[in-house]
């Protein structure tokens, strides 16, 4: 299953152009805090931490952009592409309490376009996340968007939430007290159900966006309406990594229970340069493998089986070696097929060839050798044809 649902993704994330980038699975603990945030949960808390034999903090990747971004600076990939477009699919740690769908090794898929301002590019990150979880059956998702503003709009933004904040602070749970100053809009994001009812009507970002940002959000959702994508907008969506500027989106799936987040991501236009490459606007997403498992599985969508071809049993000893020869050559012509390598009767040879469900069967012997005749049998619908044996690759190649 996670073989079948990992060559889809790579198929999606080839048709789109995005190549595979491999990154170390531990990078220096300094570059996730100062792209990630260190007010943030993961950098607070969630960190697998430690020294290396010399002294130095290193950390187990808890997510993949950093390490991209990382390897695009010091790879100078800017230089040679005006657009860098990579993808990737690893384990990554975060020390969360587990439960259904949240795990401390999980898996994630992602893709980052590195290099493009545009709203198009934005798009065309959504459309293949949710391109994704089509081609692989699953149709019950919601899409939600938001702008969380730039440098510019968001601080004046948080100034006005804050002052609305400090107002009801003493009603407000007590992680929520913290963030007022630290991380405001996370209060929006609160789960907290009496959190939610006193911000219920507190000013939303997407009120206050300034023009520049204002337009590009406009484009985004346009954008999604001429793609056929549907979409609702959720200013109060502010995710838990500190890096994004303008759009941030969510996937989420009913189906998933507590943890319903699918993928998650958005633009981060200022990461490249706070991590010391130029001023390079960069878009991109994540998705957990483990919760595309979940509801593969519930969905009861099974990959397209994988059993041999045809399975070649060998009716007498000395005709052993031909089975095998031609065992060989089908496979090294594309063909899956097996043979009997623990010297089992015929019989036993038939019981096999069912087992593995191989979609013909041959029987070859001394017989079949000098008439260059043999039957072969389809184990599906139980038809047989008579074929010749000197041409067994030509027949499965025609
Ligand atoms: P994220 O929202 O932290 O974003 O993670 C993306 C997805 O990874 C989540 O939606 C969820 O499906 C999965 N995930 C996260 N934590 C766990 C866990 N403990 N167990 C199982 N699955 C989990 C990011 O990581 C950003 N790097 C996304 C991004 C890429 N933004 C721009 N580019």
């Amino acid at each position: 299953m996670w073989q079948f649902a990992e060559r889809t993704i790579r198929d999606v994330f080839h048709q789109f152009n995005y190549k595979e980038i491999r990154t170390p699975i531990f990078e220096s603990t300094s570059l996730f805090a100062r792209s990630i945030g260190e007010l943030t949960d993961i950098v607070g808390k969630e960190m697998y931490t430690f020294q290396d034999r010399s002294g130095d903090s290193i950390t187990l990747r808890p997510e993949g952009t950093a390490s991209a971004i990382r390897a695009y600076i010091q790879n100078n990939l800017g230089e040679s592409l005006p657009l860098s477009k990579v993808y990737y699919i690893g384990p990554m740690f975060r020390q969360e309490r587990p439960q259904a769908g949240r795990l401390r090794q999980f898996h994630q898929f992602g893709a980052e376009a590195i290099g493009s301002p545009t709203a198009e590019t934005d798009v065309e990150i959504i459309a293949m996340t949710i391109e994704i979880y089509k081609r692989l059956g699953i149709t019950s998702y919601s899409l939600q968007i938001n702008s969380v503003g730039d440098e510019e709009c968001r601080p004046k933004y948080k100034e006005i939430l804050r002052d609305e904040l400090r107002k009801i602070a003493d009603q407000l749970s007590t992680e929520s007290q913290k963030r007022i100053d630290q991380n405001p809009m996370r209060v929006l994001d609160s789960k907290d159900e009496n959190d939610q009812k006193l911000t219920a009507s507190m000013p939303l970002i997407t009120d206050h966006l300034n023009e520049e940002c204002s337009k590009h959000f406009e484009r985004v959702k346009a954008l999604l309406t001429a793609y056929g994508i549907p979409y609702t907008v959720n200013g109060r969506l502010v995710r838990g990594l500190d890096y994004y500027t303008k759009t941030a989106f969510e996937i989420t799936s009913t189906e998933l229970g507590s943890q319903d987040a699918l993928a998650g991501g958005g633009r981060y236009d200022l990461l490249v340069k706070e991590l010391g490459g130029k001023q390079t606007p960069s878009v991109g997403f994540a998705a957990g493998m483990e919760r595309l498992m979940m509801i593969l599985e519930k969905k009861g969508i099974t990959p397209p089986k994988q059993n041999p071809k045809i399975f070649i049993a060998a009716a007498d000893e000395s005709s052993r070696e031909w089975v095998l020869k031609t065992t060989m050559a089908l496979r090294t012509n594309g063909i899956a097929s097996e043979c009997d390598l623990l010297s089992r009767s015929l019989k036993s040879q038939m019981k096999e060839a069912d087992r593995q469900q191989a979609e013909f069967s041959l029987v070859v012997g001394t017989m079949e050798l000098e008439s260059g005749k043999a039957l072969l049998k389809n184990l599906t619908d139980h038809t047989q044809q008579e074929i010749s044996v000197n041409d067994i690759v030509g027949f499965f190649n025609k």
